[in-house]
């Protein structure tokens, strides 16, 4: 059974190795993406201006955001290219069978 706080967002099978979708968790919106084959959440709204990174590009494990250009590591949500400066949220992830849970993130 999913831990406390932890609610299903998606199906891995839904998001391929190289793949990224934006879902829902709680009124947060968080980009799941596969990075060869495992399953990280960072905050999909960009943190330099309003702009869904799911729209963006995916290179390896960093997003480019589609508005400026900058860009972000999947893994750690830290930024990794200008003008983003600050970092995305990381929500944590679990995995039952074929679904994909995610934890709300603590403020
Ligand atoms: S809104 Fe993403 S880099 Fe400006």
């Amino acid at each position: 059974m999913a831990d406390a706080g932890f609610i299903k967002v998606a199906q891995v099978s839904e998001i391929r190795p190289g793949e990224m979708i934006a879902v829902e968790v709680g009124s947060e919106q968080v980009l799941l993406v596969n990075v060869d084959g495992t399953i990280h959440a960072i905050d999909d709204i960009c943190s330099h201006a309003y702009a869904s990174l799911s729209e963006g590009d995916l290179r390896g494990d960093e997003v480019e955001c589609p508005l400026h250009g900058g860009a972000f590591s999947c893994i750690t949500g830290a930024p990794t290219n200008p003008p983003a400066n600050e970092s995305l949220r990381v929500y944590s992830v679990q995995i039952e069978g074929d679904d994909i849970l995610v934890a709300p993130p603590i403020d």
